[in-house]
């Protein structure tokens, strides 16, 4: 089964909307297999958004993540990552539609909430790079049919 990394970001936690964006994903059938409520450290964050060094608004990025602390999620379901990115909406708030994360939470593109892997590799890579083989637990899953 696919698995793919989240960041809810420090904005979600000032809003008090973790729950609402949580349920999004869980509504749609993706499962929960790690939860993490904690500060990142710049360096993790460098080496999360290392494709984006050197872009105008790369020391924005590390400065509005690294602001507060987040809440990293590893979800898991068939097709997770193309799901989840369906769900969180594209990267440009101005064209992320009401009923994605962007469009009904984000106003602006730096700001933007939630991060999502954007390739089975990447969230490979990412998963790596935020939780121990031991943070994830495995669970059987009674209501797959459901979804
Ligand atoms: N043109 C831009 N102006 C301001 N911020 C941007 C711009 N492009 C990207 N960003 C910020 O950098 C983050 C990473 O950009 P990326 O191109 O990887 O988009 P994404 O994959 O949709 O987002 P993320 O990796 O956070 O899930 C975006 O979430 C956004 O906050
Ligand atoms: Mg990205």
């Amino acid at each position: 089964m696919e698995r793919t990394l989240v960041i809810l970001k420090p904005g979600v936690l000032q809003r008090r909307i973790a729950g609402e964006v949580l349920s999004r994903f869980e509504r749609k059938g993706l499962k929960i297999v790690a939860l993490r409520l904690r500060g990142l450290d710049r360096a993790t964050v460098e080496a999360h958004y290392r494709e984006h060094r050197g872009k105008d608004f790369y020391e924005k990025l590390l400065e509005y993540t690294l602001s507060g602390p987040v809440i990293t999620a590893i979800l898991e379901g068939e097709n997770a990552v193309s799901l989840v990115r369906h769900l969180v909406g594209p990267t440009d708030v101005r064209e992320s539609p009401p009923g994605t994360i962007r469009g009904d939470y984000a106003a602006r593109t730096r700001l933007n909430i939630v991060h999502a892997s954007d390739s089975p590799a990447s969230a490979e890579r990412e998963i790596a790079l935020f939780f121990e083989p031991q943070d994830i637990v495995e669970w059987r899953d009674d209501n797959v049919s459901w979804y």
